[in-house]
């Protein structure tokens, strides 16, 4: 099968048939030496990524920043920060990506900037700045305290008061991080300008980080308290300071004029034939859905429903029946997630030790089928679970600042383990930036490559399937078991089945052959009368 056609330009929604994968840049691949991944190191581990049957390669922010929260700190939206390389690396790596018939997506960062984007350093320097309405500045409440009652996601208050200008920003994350202003046209034409930049320099789409939160409340009012926080199905961000779930986010995020934004941006990328792809943190299916129903906007968002499940059938049905109603409703499309570098990693989530990993790659298949695009992120490949941090090595500010250490996301951003070489073949370094998280021979890709049965040799043969059976986009997707621990659904040809009980299990409705399983030596039997095992995927047809 040929990969997707780099030469195509204009609206071709080539993102249909792709895999996608998220490239933490930081531990991906260090070129340099110094102990951080970087863009160089990311172009010599391509081919892994082409190997294993990805399209769509999204690297996480490359932007100058003081990486108080590594890179979604943007100090300059159009450069390359010096720890990840040049503009001439990136140059480099858009080629390379598109000789091989992949896709570079980057990482935007609309929402807030670093407190020391030159934007933020004059709209601070005097009330009367031409770049103070670039953010949002408000006078204390009467009682002397900050606007509103708005949390950060990062725990504490939302608001930091400027002595010398005797006012409060507005942070929904750091006070570093102040958010923009995207009720100031001067902003919204600020943003056609970075859009414009990179898909000059051939970048093929945007991930578009908390891309329901840009617009506020036009008058900031203060959000209803959560009367059950931990139970409600609202809007969350995931592994964040529990402070956020204390509010009702009724007003500071997910507001109908954030479509304007998308409605504009996609004219802007149908020139270029690229990719708007929203980080839409909504887990409530309709709200999502607003955001990809009209195909007016956003081309793809992101479900995260399935990062909130463990291994239980109930409630993994009930997270892909969500979001197959999302895509089947929604003229646009969905991205498909099972980690990413804010959540824990999937196999740790689904159980322990060797358990934990069949389980995420049995899970993957369900993911690969499902109607939209599947992202991996890196790592997932290899089956590898959460290691331990030390304290003393947090880096995430949500354990670093915060001392959150439960809730830190350090343990999805140690370092690829690429060889069973000291530094991991990640970094000639003695050390990287986070700890390498005691990783055996076993989960580096160099041996996992040379044995059929490890993780990397099974996602590639399951995404290699995938790739052959081609056209899934406009096949609907239907379950074709009730309830119990055995959940198979028929996508276009084919049946995938996963079985999350404790025996084996024949997969109803199944014809001709199996085509993949996560056990290998099952393949090419007859699908009459084969029975799936305990934590195993397959699929028929
Ligand atoms: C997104 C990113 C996360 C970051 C936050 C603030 O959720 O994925 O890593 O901390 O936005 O930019």
């Amino acid at each position: 099968m040929s990969r997707l056609a780099p030469e195509a330009r204009g609206p071709s929604r080539w993102w249909e048939p792709a895999v996608g994968y998220e490239v933490y840049i930081r531990s991906f691949a260090d070129s340099d030496g110094d102990g951080v991944g970087d863009l160089a190191g990311v172009l010599s581990r391509l081919d892994h990524l082409a190997d294993l049957g990805i399209d769509i390669v999204w690297v996480t922010p490359i932007y100058p920043s003081p990486m108080h929260d590594h890179g979604y700190d943007v100090a300059d939206y159009t450069g390359v920060a010096e720890v990840f390389g040049t503009t001439a690396d990136l140059d480099s790596l858009v080629s390379a990506c598109h000789e091989r018939g992949m896709r570079l997506i980057l990482d935007l960062v609309p929402n807030h900037s670093s407190s020391e984007h030159e934007w933020f350093r004059r709209s601070r320097s005097s009330r009367d700045d031409p770049y103070r309405d670039h953010y949002i500045w408000r006078d204390s409440a009467p009682d002397g305290g900050p606007p509103n009652n708005w949390v950060s996601h990062f725990g504490g208050r939302a608001w930091t008061y400027d002595e010398a200008t005797g006012q409060w920003w507005l942070h929904l994350f750091l006070p570093e991080q102040p958010d923009l202003n995207w009720s100031n046209p001067t902003v919204v034409e600020e943003f056609d300008g970075i859009l414009e930049h990179w898909f000059a320099r051939g970048v093929d789409g945007f991930r578009i980080d908390v891309a329901h939160a840009l617009v506020k409340d036009a008058q900031l009012r203060s959000n209803p308290l959560s009367a059950r926080p931990t139970e409600r199905g609202g809007v969350e961000m995931g592994q964040v300071a529990s402070t956020w779930e204390t509010l009702e986010h009724v007003h500071d995020t997910d507001q109908p004029a954030v479509l304007d934004v998308y409605r504009r941006w996609r004219a802007i990328a149908d020139r270029h034939d690229a990719l708007l792809l929203g980080e839409v943190y909504l887990l409530e299916g309709d709200r999502l859905l607003r955001y990809v129903a009209a195909d007016d906007g956003l081309h793809l968002a992101f479900w995260f429903g399935p990062l909130y499940v463990g291994w239980d059938a109930t409630g993994l049905r009930r997270s892909f029946d969500e979001g197959v109603r999302v895509a089947a409703a929604a003229r646009a499309g969905l991205g498909w997630v099972l980690g990413s570098h804010d959540r824990n990693r999937v196999a740790s989530r689904l159980g322990e030790g060797a358990v934990g990993r069949s389980r995420a790659v049995a899970l993957v298949a369900l993911q690969v089928f499902a109607p939209g695009v599947p992202f991996l992120y890196q790592g997932e490949e290899l089956g590898l679970g959460d290691p331990v941090i030390p304290p003393e090595a947090a880096q995430d500010p949500i354990a670093a600042r915060q001392g959150e250490h439960a809730r830190t996301r350090d343990v999805a951003r140690t370092p690829m383990p690429w060889t069973p070489a000291p530094g991991l073949g990640f970094t000639a370094a003695g050390e990287a930036w986070l700890p390498f998280g005691d990783r055996g021979p076993g989960d580096t890709a160099e041996v996992q490559a040379a044995d059929p049965d490890s993780p990397l040799s099974t996602y590639r043969r399951l995404l290699a399937l995938r790739r052959a059976l081609g056209g899934l986009a406009g096949a609907p997707f239907a379950w074709v078991t009730e309830d119990g621990p055995l959940l198979a659904a028929r996508r276009g040809d084919v049946v995938v089945a996963v079985n999350t009980g404790e025996s084996p299990m024949a997969v109803p409705g199944a014809t001709g052959e199996v085509r993949f399983c996560t056990d290998r030596s099952c393949e090419g039997d007859a699908a009459e009368g084969f029975e799936l095992g305990s934590d195993q995927a397959a699929v028929l047809g």
